[in-house]
């Protein structure tokens, strides 16, 4: 089945979710094609195909491109594939990428040996690489960062058995690592999702420098027929933490899995969710927000 065109069938008789964050501050829309393929980045990420929640790669060069400088330290705290290091480090930033999975450490350091053999005409910046937790992160890091730019894990519920199947598929154990925070539940005894995001969060705002940004990427996702809003609970947390809200956007998602599609089409009351949200913070403590001067008109 063309999953596009069901998905555009599919639209036009569903109705689209609108996080609770819209309440907050207008969401500027964005759309960029579906790039399952990391587009231009190929060369340097295609070992990491099977990780099953890439971010958008055109969405991750827009920021690096519209709020860092040449120069700037850049931060992915759970990295995956490293794809933000990699779009930043191309870009001539430092970029340091953690992620609590050995497997994934094994495809970043893939990637920034490719990275560094590559030539370019314009100078390149270093991509870090580190297996460790995110919920560690002072004691991972010993410089200070200009900014943050992250997709979180979604916990147990998000995904049920879908990334697992997928990795497992090519071999991987997925989680392996008991500290994955995708093996967190939302609720129950000991740590849960929230407790552990609170961890990152906190670490996020502890390692950033004065007025520095922390830019999630994050999309809501549906739960016993319900859609949980994980775009304005992870607002919460970074509110919880010191954070305040400076920009908001959505990216208009264009693809969906099959079972996803067979899903609608069994419960169209169940709004679609159409886009993932990205939260653009800054460390509130006292000192100006960085100021980028983003250019709000995505450059496609
Ligand atoms: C949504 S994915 C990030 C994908 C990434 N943005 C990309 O484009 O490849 C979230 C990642 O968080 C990692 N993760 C989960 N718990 C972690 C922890 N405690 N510390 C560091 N990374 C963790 C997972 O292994 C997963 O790769």
């Amino acid at each position: 089945m063309n999953i596009r065109l069901a998905m555009t069938n599919l639209n036009s008789n569903l109705r689209e979710f609108r996080s609770e964050l819209e309440n907050l501050m207008e969401a500027e829309e964005l759309d960029y094609p579906a790039v399952p393929v990391f587009g231009p980045y190929r060369p340097y990420l295609k070992h990491a195909i099977a990780h099953p929640a890439k971010a958008n790669i055109y969405l991750i060069e827009f920021l690096v491109r519209n709020y860092t400088s040449p120069g700037d330290l850049i931060l992915d705290p759970t990295a995956g594939t490293g794809s933000t290091c990699v779009v930043s480090a191309l870009h001539g930033r430092d970029a340091i990428c953690i992620d609590i999975e050995p497997k994934f450490y094994e495809w970043m350091e893939k990637a920034r040996e490719k990275v560094e053999k590559a030539k370019t005409l314009a100078p390149k910046g270093r991509m870090i690489t580190i297996l460790g937790d995110a919920r560690k992160l002072t004691e991972l890091l010993k410089s200070k960062t200009d900014i943050i730019i992250t997709s979180p894990p979604y916990g147990i519920f998000s995904h049920g058995e879908y990334p697992t199947k997928r990795l497992a598929e090519v071999g991987i154990k997925y989680p392996s690592n008991p500290g994955n925070i995708d093996n967190r539940p939302y609720e129950g005894e000991g740590e849960t999702y929230i407790t552990a995001m609170i961890r990152v969060y906190s670490g996020m705002f502890k390692v950033l420098k004065p007025g520095g940004l922390a830019i999630v990427i994050v999309k809501p996702f549906i739960r016993n027929k319900k859609v949980v809003d994980l775009p304005y609970i992870t607002w919460r947390l970074l509110d919880n933490v010191g954070f305040k809200l400076i920009k908001l956007y959505k990216l208009r998602l264009h693809i969906m899995n099959f079972w996803r599609v067979l899903y609608y089409k069994k419960f169209p009351d169940v709004p679609l969710i159409a886009h993932e949200y990205v939260i653009v913070c800054a460390k509130n403590d006292g000192v100006e927000a960085r100021s980028i001067s983003p250019n709000t008109v995505q450059n496609k």
